[in-house]
């Protein structure tokens, strides 16, 4: 176990306290003087105190943002930003070991899982560093009289709210693309993780990011982040949570026409045809079903089986959930943690008690895993036979309930998978690449997986259809929604222009 592991396990960690926002380059205190207590979720007590902004605040930092939007960070070369973002990524990776435990601490996901997150996060920024000198405009050959060409230029001042399942990585979703395309940010991180934030903020002005590029304003959402959304000097907003939020933030955003990008959650089906390699199939279900306690967007929550596979495999799942270690996040171990606050785990209880309602088989879970008394624990639960039009079939319960469902044909499957309205990810498992690229090609979501599940990476798109979001994260397609398109057209004709009013 880690020295961090240890200390945090005996409780011996000292009080994390950071009482200041990031605003301009400078630690200032919030208006309000007051501070997000935040929970550690292994122990259901107070860890830590970070300065909590309001609408005051929110002010300094879009002046900040805004002021920085025509600083030096303007007049430097795309390549030159590109190099601070490679430090800041480099920062990243020194800093691993600090961030993953203070997020580990903030929302109970295991440092194993963290660590491996804080590498990815500085990947996600490494990519991006590297498109920044790579967002080229284009020559459009409209007339042989004219050169028409597009500039592409930052949107300007980017409102990033963010979520606290992965607060860091996904920031960093957002702070790679923004950055390579010349925007600055104001960065309001979620208030049940609120710690982690605040040291990206001091790892970008130690990268050398000119001050008020990066602001980092910890808050409530109905405050500090509908403050962000309705912000007239703000022009775009990108944002990761629940969907109905995401309509709060359009509403509020519509005042200047901001744009949006959100992406807001799914109910990711898992198909298995009886063709498939099954033990391949299932060895992967668990794992994307169970990761982080089940809150993550992009989880595997609902699983069809081909009704000659299911038994076996409904079974199989139910063994393999009963061996995932639950358990404190610092303890090398653990495979998966508590919820990260108590709503969630609340939530979680609700759906169990749904699915035990609406008669569906409960295979294994259901309850608190013996021997964890404190904090929001849930054991790995497993429905099958769910009703297929069941709000635990249909609905997002982020947390570690799978819901298992037999199916007879492929024209089923894909009505059955469509059923729902979220469209974020969709993975099938089939041996016949004719139906693999038909099933494919037929699931409403944003990222479709064969013989795989999930593989969210920097180079590939991501972003939902239908209530999962707006707009794609990731791949060179996120920097489409960091740029403004300008196109300029010059005449270069030697003759006089016809002119229609001349008599
Ligand atoms: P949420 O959508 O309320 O919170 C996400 C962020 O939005 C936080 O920073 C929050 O402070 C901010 N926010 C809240 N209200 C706001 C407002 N009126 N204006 C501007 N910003 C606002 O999500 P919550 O309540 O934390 O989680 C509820 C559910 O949302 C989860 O159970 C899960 O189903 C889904 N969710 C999905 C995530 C994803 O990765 N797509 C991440 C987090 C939650
Ligand atoms: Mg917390």
């Amino acid at each position: 176990m880690s020295d961090v592991g240890s200390a945090a396990l005996s409780g011996n960690l000292a009080p994390f306290i950071r009482d200041r926002l990031f605003i301009g380059g400078e630690w200032v205190r919030p208006k309000s003087g007051r501070v997000i207590e935040s929970i550690d979720p292994a122990t259901e007590e107070v860890w830590a105190h970070i300065a909590e902004a309001d609408a005051r605040d929110v002010d300094d930092a879009v002046a900040a943002a805004r002021a920085a939007l025509s600083g030096p960070w303007s007049r430097l070369e795309p390549s030159r930003r590109g190099a601070l973002i490679h430090r800041l990524a480099d920062l990243v990776r020194q800093n691993a070991g600090e961030l993953a435990a203070i997020e580990s601490r903030d929302n109970g996901k295991p440092l194993r899982d963290t660590l491996g997150e804080m590498q990815r996060a500085a990947d996600w920024l490494t990519f991006f560093a590297g498109a920044a000198d790579k967002i080229n405009g284009h020559q459009i050959p409209y007339s042989p009289h004219a050169l028409a060409y597009t500039r592409r230029e930052p949107v300007g001042v980017v409102g990033a709210i963010l979520p606290w399942n992965s607060p860091i990585l996904l920031c960093c979703w957002k702070l790679g693309p923004a950055l390579a395309a010349g925007n600055t940010l104001v960065i309001k991180p979620a208030e049940q993780t609120p710690a982690s934030i605040l040291e990206i903020g001091r790892l970008a002005a130690e990268a050398g990011i000119p001050a008020g590029v990066v602001n980092v304003v910890p808050g409530y959402g109905k405050v500090a982040g509908a403050a962000l959304a309705a912000h007239p000097g703000v022009n775009k907003i990108s944002f990761t949570g629940h969907h109905s939020t995401a309509i709060k933030i359009m509403q509020a955003a519509a005042g200047n026409l901001k744009r949006c990008s959100f992406e807001c959650g799914g109910k990711s089906p898992y198909i298995v045809f009886d063709d498939a390699d099954l033990d391949r199939a299932l060895s992967v279900a668990v794992h994307s079903a169970f990761r982080s306690t089940g809150q993550s967007c992009s989880l595997a929550s609902r699983i069809f089986v081909q009704r000659r596979a299911y038994d076996a495999f409904a079974r199989g799942l139910a063994e393999r959930a009963a061996r995932i270690r639950v358990g404190h996040p610092m303890d090398e171990r653990t495979h998966i943690g508590p919820h990260t606050s108590a709503e969630q785990l609340a939530k979680t209880r609700d759906y169990i008690q749904l699915g035990l309602e609406s008669g569906a088989r409960l295979l294994t879970g259901g309850g608190r895993p013996s021997g964890l008394d404190k904090g929001y624990y849930v054991s790995p639960t497993v429905f099958r036979d769910v009703d297929t039009s069941s709000r635990l079939a249909r609905e997002e319960v982020f947390g570690p309930v799978l819901a298992v469902m037999p199916f007879d044909d492929e024209e089923e499957v894909v009505r059955l998978a469509n059923s729902t309205d979220y469209g974020l990810v969709g993975g099938l498992w089939t041996r016949d690449v004719s139906r693999a690229h038909r099933v494919a090609a037929q699931i409403e979501a944003g990222l479709v997986s064969v013989n795989t599940f999930r593989p969210v990476h920097y180079m590939l798109p991501y972003g939902g259809y239908k209530l999962s979001g707006i707009g794609r994260e990731n791949g060179m397609e996120a920097l489409d929604e960091f740029t403004e398109t300008k196109a300029v057209v010059i005449d270069l004709s030697p003759n006089m222009p016809a002119d229609p009013f001349a008599n």
